[in-house]
């Protein structure tokens, strides 16, 4: 498959995460780890405290590039995926974003009404959000073709809950009180919202980014009615705003919602291309569901990554047994790699998922 002749920008050497996307046959199932690029890693740890702190690592193009590939160094993984965070939109409007240690991130100036939302703007993407750009550019210079890089961001839900919470919260008592006090200052920002993101990620795919994902990491909080309304109604809005194609390959989207697998058929009927899963489903059961329609990513429960490495084969050999035959599965965890496992196992993870998929695609 790979031809050192060819210099056109979308030959890949490896483009097994693409192919399963839209289920072309594969030679094995592709594979990469949600946050693969991350406080686990000491080589991490030694960039970030170069860098200073978080911010200002995502806003060195060139550091944001060292992070990207160190997980790639490390694991033959199949996929890389752009280093930066999903609040950098929220940043951009105005909020000031910080991060307290131990507490997670946190913004200065939360959204308490609807003259605070009346207010914001989109931002540019090659204005306030160049320094994203740039690490696109970047990093996709960096690969050198090797492998995709993915572009991302949050779904406009998600970003709206860190907004109005002012940060990480477990009830969502402030946004579900304006959803439900105040629907129509909630649904003002989630459309403006949904205008960044479809900026934002065209832009991230102009730059160079060949796949987004869009991580809905709360809409699982939400009843299955309010779902639709508050987040997958606006995530349906940005699939249908992409750019889908570029450098005549398709540029294909994944949709994760986490705790969202009672929901996966109208996950799937947005028109995305992958579904993201979580995993308190059985991928058997979400490929008898919607696996004629969508690839499927996921979805080993992170926390296997602190067993044995039998017992994390055997996890990876029963989600492949579930999978079935046939290509339209990108193996990952089923939320972000925890920051205290050890990077062998993440090891042992990724080789298993190399070794053990072949008979599944030898017809
Ligand atoms: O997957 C990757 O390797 C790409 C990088 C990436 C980061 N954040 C880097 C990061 C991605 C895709 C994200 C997305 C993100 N950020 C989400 C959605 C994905 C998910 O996990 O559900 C959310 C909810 C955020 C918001 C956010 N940013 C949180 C909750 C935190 C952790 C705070 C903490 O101190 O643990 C961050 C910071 C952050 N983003 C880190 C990394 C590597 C840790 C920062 C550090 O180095 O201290």
């Amino acid at each position: 498959m790979s031809d050192s002749t060819d210099t056109s920008p979308s030959h890949l050497a490896n483009d097994r995460y693409l192919r399963a996307l839209s289920k072309q046959p594969v030679d094995m199932t592709p594979v990469w780890m949600m946050r693969q690029a991350g406080r686990y890693l000491p080589e991490y740890k030694a960039t970030r405290a170069q860098a200073g702190d978080f911010m200002s690592l995502c806003r060195n193009a060139e550091l944001a590039c060292e992070v990207t590939l160190q997980p790639l160094r490390r694991f033959e993984l199949d996929a890389a995926i752009l280093f930066s965070d999903i609040l950098t939109i929220p940043d951009a409007m105005g909020l000031g974003l910080y991060f307290e240690a131990g507490e997670g991130p946190k913004f200065q100036r939360p959204l308490t009404n609807q003259r605070d939302i009346e207010k914001l703007g989109i931002p540019d993407p090659e204005g306030e959000l160049q320094y994203v750009m740039n690490a696109v550019r970047t990093i996709r210079r960096e690969l050198k073709g090797e492998v995709p890089l993915i572009g991302f961001s949050g779904s406009p839900w998600t970003l709206a809950t860190y907004m109005i919470e002012g940060g990480s919260s477990k009830a969502f008592t402030k946004i579900k009180k304006m959803a439900f006090a105040d629907p129509q200052a909630l649904h003002l920002l989630l459309d403006k919202l949904a205008d960044a993101v479809i900026a934002y990620l065209n832009a991230q795919i102009a730059a160079g980014a060949q796949s987004v994902m869009v991580f809905d990491t709360w809409g699982g909080v939400l009843s299955p009615r309010d779902y639709n309304l508050f987040s997958l109604q606006y995530m349906a809005k940005i699939v249908d705003g992409l750019t889908r194609h570029n450098d005549g390959r398709k540029v294909p989207v994944t949709l994760f919602t986490k705790n969202g697998g009672m929901w996966l058929e109208s996950i799937a009927a947005t028109g995305c291309d992958a579904v993201g899963l979580d995993w308190t489903i059985n991928i058997d059961e979400a490929r008898a569901r919607i696996g004629d329609k969508v690839a499927l990513q996921g979805n080993m429960d992170p926390s296997m990554l602190y067993a044995s490495p039998e017992r994390i084969e055997d996890e990876v050999a029963d989600i492949l047994e579930k999978y079935g035959t046939g290509s339209g599965h990108v193996f990952n965890l089923g939320h972000g790699i925890h920051l205290d496992v050890p990077p062998e196992n993440a090891g042992v993870f990724v080789e298993a998922v190399h070794r053990l998929s072949k008979p599944y695609h030898s017809g």
